[in-house]
């Protein structure tokens, strides 16, 4: 387990979900990381993130950002460096969900969730990358979602986020290959995560029926490909989308 060892990561919504299972994983494979949410530091979930990695025996620190917000992640970005003197891997994962048909979407709804998912995804990479280029080395990994790809029910707007940072991390990836930053997205198929527990019923029964592989996935099912993406071992993706998906997508 030592993959990242002497490597710095920040983690979006590590407080809970994937963000909190690839923060762990990080700290499993050597490296220190910053654990970064909404969710206040003296939260349930701010406490727990932080209980596992501390006993995991890894540096790492918890620091409140709205990604959304512009100088909220400014402020993170400063944080993170002045406390490690620099940032190896960047996790854009913090995102969220809600349900409504686009006959009913408020604009409020399709705001919250393009913010959160998409803006959120571009304000922390431009706070994160230029020292990146500067030394020449570095991973960017976008958390997108296979509804991105094939498009959901009820997700018009959380599919056009996530179809949006599909754009983003492959236009990205032009950008700054050559350069030593390395860019590149995962979309998740269902994962047992709150998120996927705040939907209705009706929808998660829609979404399990239509699953080659008849399960939702876990959070350990998804972890590993966000190793492999900020490893040595993925030194040769660049702007790829790689599907833990239970075959909800099929490339
Ligand atoms: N669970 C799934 O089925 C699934 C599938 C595909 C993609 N995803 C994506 O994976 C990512 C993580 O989802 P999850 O299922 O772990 O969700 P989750 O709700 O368990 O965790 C999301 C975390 O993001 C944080 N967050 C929300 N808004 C934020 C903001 N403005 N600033 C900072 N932090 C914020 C929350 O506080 C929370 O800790 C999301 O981008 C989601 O869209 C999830």
């Amino acid at each position: 387990m030592t993959a990242l060892v002497g490597r710095v990561a920040v983690v979006t919504g590590a407080a809970s979900g994937i963000g909190r299972g690839i923060a762990l994983a990080f700290a499993r494979e050597g490296a220190r990381v910053v654990v970064a949410d909404l969710a206040g530091a003296d939260s349930a979930t701010a406490s727990s993130v932080l209980s596992e990695l501390a006993a995991i025996g890894r540096e790492s620190v918890y620091l409140r950002c709205d990604v959304t917000d512009e100088a909220s992640v400014a402020g993170l970005a400063d944080a993170a460096i002045e406390r490690f003197g620099r940032v190896d891997i960047l996790v854009n994962n913090a995102g969220i969900f809600t349900e409504s048909l686009v006959q009913n979407m408020t604009a409020a709804d399709w705001d919250r969730v393009i913010d959160t998912n998409l803006r959120g995804t571009f304000l922390c990479t431009r706070a994160f990358i230029n020292p990146m280029l500067e030394r020449g080395d570095g991973r960017i990994i976008n958390i997108a979602s296979q509804l991105g790809q094939i498009g959901g029910v009820s997700a018009a707007h959380y599919a056009a986020s996530k179809a949006g940072v599909i754009g983003f991390t492959k236009s990205l990836a032009r950008e700054v290959a050559a350069r030593g930053v390395l860019v590149n997205a995962i979309a998740p198929g269902p994962i047992e995560t709150p998120l996927l527990a705040s939907e209705t019923e009706e929808w998660r029964s829609m979404k399990l029926a239509e699953l080659p592989i008849g399960r939702f996935g876990t959070v350990d099912e998804v972890t590993p490909t966000a190793v492999l993406l900020a490893s040595a071992g993925g030194s040769y993706y660049v702007g790829q989308t790689l599907g833990p998906n239970g075959g909800d997508v099929m490339l």
